[in-house]
């Protein structure tokens, strides 16, 4: 069932209309009443009744138990990407979404591709080994109008690519079985504090503190407002390409330090003081390259990351400012997404950094991710060892492709161009 959201007047009453149904009139409660969530560091806390119970997705609401102890820190675990079993072009992939009728576009030349016309849960392994490899040169894939796919059938395709992350901190569905489900969830109880952060620190990883942080995640939004509430996926392959060959060079020297203790600390904040697994730090490299594609991708995020090992603070701070800024504001190299109920986007966790928008308050949002472990991070140097072939620049390879030498080396003569539209 489709659910959507309207907002009239503003701020006063919301109406929850499922299709087909008499809209239910809902109060809303002022704007001061509303708790002020810093969007930087929530964890998924309802404040308020939510939806009420006709609300069709009642078993997914956000569900944060009271614990006594934590479980023990996670191992490493062998992981084989399925990237690895695809097919070069794709071509079961794309038959598959011809065959259903459907298309497969690309929305930027580096970043982003949708997928129309097809039933995610009716693809089979080879289509699935074959969009693990899509994701993983893409960055974030998108399928709309997923109405059928279920809870279940989204954990298995997720766990296919790998086994599935169980979140420590963060809310899980009230259905109680689907403690490998992270629930996205804000309404009108919860305003974001657009004070709390500036847009460029919303760019981050999911759980990069991790052992093996997530690779393919995937995330179906049930409820979503009609405008506002994008996502912004943008790529670390173009960071790094982005780079001159010395700075790249430096940087794919570093190892960074990934915290979860802030996310840890927000959650303990709300009263649940207990999370799944203690907070952790780990130490992963500034550049990681990809084991399918054998890209070079920077791998630093504000929100996990809080140093640069071996360097002084201060160059720590300014190199992980630029590289922060970078994400942000390399507009050739990000894809907005306007959700719709029903959309999925899988995105390669390892790759690509992400941020929400919080323009939409008071609407309703709710989404499930499912969130697959990847390798540990590889370093360019861990890689070449591991694969025996050389590590690859993003936009190097775009050129080679297109039968384009270069780039050329910078001779200082660069002149300054004009704006165009
Ligand atoms: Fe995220």
């Amino acid at each position: 069932m489709t659910v959507t959201t309207t907002t009239l007047n503003g701020t006063s009453d919301q109406y929850l209309t499922l299709r087909g149904e008499e809209p239910k009139i809902k109060k809303i409660p002022s704007y001061e009443s509303a708790k002020l969530v810093d969007p930087f560091n929530y964890v998924g806390e309802t404040f308020g009744d939510g939806p009420g119970e006709d609300y069709p997705w009642a078993d997914f609401l956000p569900h944060n138990p009271v614990r006594t102890h934590s479980e023990p820190p996670l191992e490493l675990q062998n992981i084989t990407d399925r990237g690895h079993f695809a097919d070069p072009g794709h071509s079961r992939l794309r038959a598959w979404v011809k065959s259903s009728g459907g298309t497969i576009k690309d929305l930027g030349i580096c970043v982003g591709t949708v997928i129309h016309g097809v039933k995610m849960e009716e693809m089979g392994p080879e289509e699935r080994d074959d969009l693990a490899l899509l994701i993983a040169q893409r960055g974030v894939v998108f399928f709309r109008k997923q109405h059928d796919l279920t809870i279940d059938q989204q954990r298995a395709l997720g766990a296919y690519f790998g086994p599935l992350h169980k979140h420590p901190t963060y809310a899980t569905p009230r259905r109680g079985d689907l403690d490998d489900v992270v629930v996205v969830y804000s309404d009108e109880n919860s305003r974001p504090d657009l004070y709390a952060f500036s847009r460029a620190e919303l760019f981050h990883s999911d759980v990069t503190y991790e052992l093996q942080p997530p690779g393919a995640t995937i995330l179906r939004l049930l409820v979503t407002p009609e405008v506002g509430n994008d996502t912004l996926w943008s790529s670390g392959y173009n960071v790094y390409s982005s780079l001159s060959r010395p700075y790249q060079r430096y940087l794919e020297s570093l190892s960074a330090i990934h915290t979860g203790y802030n996310q840890a600390a927000s959650r303990s904040a709300e009263g649940h003081r207990i999370p799944l697994r203690a907070p952790i730090e780990t130490v992963h490299p500034v550049v990681r390259v990809h084991p399918v594609t054998g890209l070079k991708s920077v791998f630093v995020n504000p929100g996990f990351v809080t140093r640069i090992v071996g360097v002084p603070k201060a160059e720590s701070d300014a190199t992980l400012a630029f590289l922060k800024d970078s994400f942000a504001q390399q507009t050739d190299a990000t894809v907005r997404w306007r959700w719709e109920a029903g959309d999925v986007a899988c995105w390669d966790n390892r790759i690509v950094n992400h941020s929400a928008t919080f323009d939409a308050y008071p609407s309703l949002r709710h989404g499930l991710r499912v969130t697959p472990h990847a390798e540990k991070p590889l370093s360019v140097e861990e890689y070449e060892a591991a694969y025996g072939k050389p590590a690859k620049d993003w936009i190097k390879e775009r050129l080679i492709s297109l039968g384009i030498e270069g780039p050329a080396a910078d001779d200082g003569k660069t002149k300054k161009g004009g704006f165009r539209d």
